[in-house]
């Protein structure tokens, strides 16, 4: 970080009633937001660990990237609102300003323009590890493979040291990764992989490389080419989650980042996480009409159940997702588009936020709907099937992931990350030969 770190004027004091000794720790403030507890000393000091399992009250990092304000619904990138980001800019600027940390002027974005788009081909040789797996593979199970492998064939841009390299492998990896997911979908679709197209903008491109059949030609809709963009968009960062996690734990061990992108996908798959949207549309699925939404509504609030609303609830919001709004605002877009504007499932989804948003449990709890709800409805409009809807995420959260990997490298405060616990195994116990075993 090249900006002075923050103060540290105040402290808390933390005092062990055991033994009533006493100790200092410093608080760190932000430019915005809570301010964060220094224990940085606290083993060293206490010979104690904190215990936090789900990070609920860890700050693993300092960044300048993301801000978001759960309780206001706020979600900023590097201080821009995402409504404006939504509403104004397009998913190259947003690449642009989260990598380097401004907006683009002109001559900038072009350039940048220029250089993602003359990255988009894959090595011919990557066809043949696609071959190697089953037809009927998840895409995102492809993906983790396919993405880990890239490190594998772009060995120039692994010299983690390097930030020439540092920058190729960013561009790499933000231009591969919708050749990628398409050629992940092609795969499973058993049609042929179609090579991407320099003179289309980056989502109408993915839209090409997903539709385009060598039989007919494909016409990229302009109104849907916006709406992945905006999608795109929407997803981008999000702070310190599941998979940006992980990305920054890989890498704070120096992996490359091809390897670092492939576990953050691996820890977006998850239902809870990036998988969600394709789980809103099985449980719409399963839902099926109105009539039947008390009954799951009754479900998701029986602790005896595992049975969850997906597409509701997160672990920063506790008001409306701000992605959500304008994700639903593009759902009738594209809705109306397609000429689905009384699409079913559209329908029954409304109902759903209506009814959970009037229960006192959900109500009680801060459920909102979470970006994933509107936007499997979306994507199953533009003809995308369940499968693809996490991998989608992908392409779009890889800004966000590399643009934090690229963040702790160069922080020279980054050291490896190492958790520790609470241990409550065995204490010692002595070795019995396997003949005296019960
Ligand atoms: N349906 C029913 N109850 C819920 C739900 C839900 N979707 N989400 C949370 N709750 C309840 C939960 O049972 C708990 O109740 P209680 O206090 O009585 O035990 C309370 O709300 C708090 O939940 P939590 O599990 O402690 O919250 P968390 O912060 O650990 O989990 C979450 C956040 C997103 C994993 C969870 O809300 C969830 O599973 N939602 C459904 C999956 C989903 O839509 N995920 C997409 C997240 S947005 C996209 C992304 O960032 O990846």
């Amino acid at each position: 970080m090249t900006d002075a770190k923050p103060g540290a004027k105040n402290s808390v004091t933390l005092t062990d009633n055991r033994t009533g000794r006493s100790w200092e720790f410093p608080v760190l403030d932000g430019s915005i937001g809570p301010s964060v507890i220094d224990i940085r000393k606290l083993y060293a000091e206490t010979g104690s660990f904190t215990y936090d399992p789900g990070y609920t009250s860890t700050g693993s990092c300092e960044s300048k990237i993301t801000f978001i304000d759960g309780e206001a619904g706020i979600l900023r990138h590097r201080g821009y609102a995402i409504e404006d980001l939504a509403e104004h800019s397009d998913f190259m600027e947003v690449c642009y300003l989260l990598l380097h940390g401004d907006l683009p002027n002109a001559e900038q974005k072009a350039k940048f323009v220029h250089d993602i788009t003359y990255h988009t081909m894959v090595h011919e040789q990557l066809q043949y590890l696609y071959r190697g797996f089953r037809r009927d593979a998840h895409p995102m199970a492809v993906m983790v493979g396919v993405v880990g492998a890239l490190s594998a064939f772009y060995h120039d841009s692994t010299d983690i040291a390097d930030p020439h390299q540092r920058m190729i492998a960013s561009h790499r990896l933000i231009a591969k990764m919708p050749t990628i997911a398409a050629m992940a979908f092609k795969y499973s679709l058993g049609q042929p992989f179609v090579y991407p197209k320099n003179d289309l903008s980056y989502a109408a491109n993915f839209l090409s490389m997903c539709f385009t059949v060598p039989c007919e030609p494909y016409v990229v809709n302009p109104v849907l080419a916006k709406a992945m963009d905006r999608i795109f968009i929407l997803h981008a960062d999000h702070e310190q989650n599941a998979s940006t996690s992980t990305v920054r734990m890989a890498g704070s061990s120096g992996a490359n980042p091809f390897a670092c992108i492939a576990a953050g996908i691996a820890s977006l798959w998850g239902p809870a996480h990036g998988g969600a949207n394709e789980a809103v549309l099985r449980m719409l699925g399963e839902i099926r009409t109105k009539d039947r939404i008390p009954e799951f509504i009754k479900r998701a609030k029986d602790k005896n159940d595992p049975f969850r609303l997906m597409g509701f609830g997160h672990r920063v919001y506790k008001n409306y997702d701000p992605r959500a709004a304008v994700m639903r605002r593009t759902c009738y877009e594209v809705l109306e588009e397609l000429g689905k504007k009384n699409e079913p499932l559209l329908d029954l989804a409304l109902e759903l936020e209506r009814i959970a948003l009037d229960d006192e449990y959900f109500v009680e709890r801060k459920l909102y709907p979470n970006v994933d709800f509107y936007s499997g409805i979306i994507l199953q409009a533009m003809g995308f099937p369940t499968s693809i809807f996490t991998v989608l995420f992908a392409v779009a959260r890889t800004v966000g992931w590399i643009a934090q990997w690229k963040e702790m490298v160069e922080d020279p405060e980054q050291r490896i990350g190492r958790p520790r616990q609470l241990y409550t195994g065995h204490a010692k116990r002595d070795f019995v030969p396997i003949d005296k075993r019960g």
